[in-house]
């Protein structure tokens, strides 16, 4: 698997999740396909509990947030409306020399000296410029010469004609355009540098310029440099140079990620379709559909999990950036902060961190981007990342979309993530949590001609007790960020005129309770997740027996929420029928209610380890006890429950086991 070889513990994960059945690769009998992964037994079942856990606290457990299944090919529309088909694109620069694609974006900075080419012309002999003739003319006729160079050259200069027993005129013929071919050699005038890291000789960077020309079709080049003018350079922190072979990468282009694909029969222009590079898209454009049979109201969220597909330029890190993945998104809809502010006299003010409480009437985007920040954050909480593993990276301007209001993510401190010159880890994006303004909904109107705005009465009745000052003051307000996004968005038939009417019309649609809601994104990619909980889990022993044979042991400390098997039923022995029987029994009583794993094969001692490995959080084990063979003791139907992060052991009453196991597990 394509793991950088550097980080003993990415190569640990790799392995154990391939050899306890968490993640192959996919294809992999066919020698596998570069950025997809397939979830094995173990993974599977972890996968599914993390969807499920995030769908449960995102719309069961809310009355606010109601779910959509879209499907994965929509109309293209949507992608032109969201902007994918015409700007969602990686910068990519290529590698000249072996066709490696990186993005520009993602290139290790490189140290070393720059050398130089001008060009290239081919190096050819005469013999080669005759033999090359003598080819073309076989093919026509017949022509046999077999010359040393000095021959050929003496030949060739004398431009004399051979005996060859072929007419004269043909001889003649065919001996001036040898001539021409050895004087006129193959020349090539791009311009190409290397560099070369210290400590490599600088004759490396004359190996690969060959090569660059060679791919350029001028076959064993004569390189063409002008070190006087193009001295040798030492160049520090490049992004320009190929880290695994110092050729000069070509200049950065825009490559669009999404996967395209034809529906119908003809693959024609027309059936052009994509496979879609987020789940987001369809809950906007089925914004009015929801909203009408939900009952719901703005504020309200739908929520959507799901394949999404982008063809990256380069997947890496194991499943961290995957060319096939999966999205939990959540789309809450707000009123704009004019609208808040008509109804309720004020939008509230949030302090920079923390949670705001309980969502309040009052709420504006702001509060509501750091409600949802803080809520996620209580969800990964929630299922084992606790707080010292995550990180945030608040988006700058530079770096936001020109729509959107604020972005932080959330991220985790994987096995891979980069340490800053003192050494700490910020992390890696495991989640966006985007404050979009009301750029979908608006694009979808744009697009699609149906309208997305909502009425509100609230708002109509609100309006119309307000000063008429207070009314102009928001409806300017309104009619300043509608004529920005307008501009911004506009076609170039579209004038200044047209688009100050279309944010009046907009903003008088206030007084009349209409506007567009605003949107605030929680964005979370699942594989990512069972990525940072396989690593958060990890964790080893290694110890050493009396012989010296040291031996590592793996434990999976998943929290019991998301663990692929809950719990793990083994009798005592399994040549003992009263135990297997009673072992069953504990099985089928457990069974309709969580994921367990029933064990009768080998020592108790390898029982456990083969759960623990699998990050199986509790072992219930049915003894001699448990079948009342020593009624003084008193345990009978009673089973040992043995933890798997400490080892401990105690005894429960079969009777309250359920009891007692679900509160841990949900
Ligand atoms: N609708 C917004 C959106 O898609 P994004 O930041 O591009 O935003 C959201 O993606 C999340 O999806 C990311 O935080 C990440 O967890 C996940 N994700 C994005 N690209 C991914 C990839 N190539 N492989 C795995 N997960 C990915």
């Amino acid at each position: 698997m394509a793991e950088p070889k550097e980080n003993p513990l990415m190569e640990k994960i790799v392995s154990l999740c391939k050899r306890r059945g968490f993640i192959f690769q996919s294809s992999e009998i066919y020698g596998g396909i570069n950025g997809f992964w397939d979830y094995g037994p173990l993974g599977a079942e972890l996968k599914r509990n993390v969807k499920e856990l995030w769908w449960h606290a995102m719309t069961r457990q809310r009355d606010d947030v109601a779910g959509l299944e879209a499907t994965i090919i929509m109309s293209p529309q949507i992608w032109k409306a969201s902007g994918h088909v015409d700007t969602f694109a990686d910068l990519m620069v290529e590698c000249p020399i072996t066709n490696k694609r990186f993005r520009a974006d993602q290139i290790e900075p490189q140290n070393g000296t720059a050398y130089f080419f001008l060009g290239a012309k081919e190096n050819i002999t005469a013999v080669q410029a005759i033999d090359e003739i003598q080819k073309e003319v076989q093919s026509e006729g017949s022509l046999q010469i077999s010359l040393s160079e000095e021959a050929a050259q003496e030949l060739l200069s004398r431009h004399v004609a051979l005996q060859l027993g072929s007419p004269e005129t043909d001889r003649e013929h065919w001996m001036q355009k040898a001539f021409d071919r050895y004087h006129n050699p193959k020349r090539c005038n791009d311009a190409f540098s290397v560099l070369v890291p210290s400590g490599k000789p600088p004759e490396s960077a004359l190996k690969i310029a060959k090569l660059f020309y060679e791919k350029r079709g001028i076959p064993n080049p004569i390189l063409l440099e002008d070190r006087e003018k193009n001295p040798p350079q030492q160049i520090k922190n490049s992004i320009k140079y190929n880290p695994e072979n110092g050729a000069q990468f070509t200049e950065p282009r825009p490559f669009n990620l999404m996967f395209k694909t034809y529906v119908g029969p003809v693959e024609s222009e027309d059936g052009i379709a994509y496979l879609r590079p987020e789940t987001a898209q369809a809950i906007f454009a089925q914004f009015k559909n929801v909203l009408e049979t939900s009952r719901q109201k703005v504020p309200f969220g739908i929520a959507q999990v799901g394949k999404a597909f982008r063809n990256e330029v380069t997947p890496r890190n194991f499943t961290f950036r995957s060319r096939e993945f999966e999205q939990m998104e959540l789309e809450f809809f707000i009123k704009p902060d004019e609208v808040i502010e008509a109804i309720h006299g004020n939008v509230v003010k949030v302090s920079e961190t923390g949670h705001p409480g309980e969502p309040q009437p009052n709420w504006g985007w702001q509060a509501w981007h750091q409600y949802w920040v803080e809520e996620r954050v209580r969800f990964y909480e929630g299922i084992g990342l606790s707080r010292e593993t995550l990180g945030f990276h608040h988006q700058t301007p530079a770096e936001l979309a020109h729509y959107a209001r604020a972005c932080t993510d959330i991220l985790f401190k994987f096995p891979f993530s980069k340490k800053d010159a003192d050494g700490n880890v910020a992390g890696d994006e495991l989640e966006g949590i985007a404050a979009r303004s009301d750029f979908d909904l608006s694009q979808h109107q744009r697009f699609s001609g149906k309208p997305m705005g909502v009425f509100d009465d609230e708002l109509r009745a609100a309006w119309a007790k307000l000063p008429k000052e207070k009314q102009d003051d928001l409806s300017q307000r309104y009619f300043e960020n509608r004529k920005k996004y307008l501009t911004k968005t506009a076609k170039p038939e579209e004038t200044p005129e047209q688009i100050s009417k279309q944010a009046t019309d907009d903003a008088n649609g206030l007084a009349k309770g209409q506007y567009i809601p605003h949107v605030i994104e929680p964005s979370a990619g699942v594989d990512r997740l069972i990525l940072a909980l396989i690593a958060n889990a990890y964790s080893e022993v290694t110890e050493t027996d009396e012989k010296g044979k040291s031996e590592t042991r793996v434990t999976m400390k998943f929290h019991p929420r998301v663990a692929p098997f809950k719990a793990g039923i083994f009798p005592l022995l399994k040549n003992k029928p009263e135990l297997v029987k009673k072992a069953h029994e504990v099985l089928e009583l457990l069974r309709p209610w969580m994921n367990v794993f029933y064990d009768e094969g080998g020592s108790i001692g390898k029982r456990y380890a083969r759960q623990d490995e699998a990050g199986t959080p509790f072992c219930v084990t049915i003894d001699f006890d448990t079948l009342g063979e020593k009624p003084e003791l008193n345990l009978k139907d009673t089973v040992t429950i043995r933890h798997r992060d400490d080892g401990k052991q105690e005894r429960l009453k079969i009777s309250e086991l359920l009891n007692w196991l679900l509160p841990k597990i949900r």
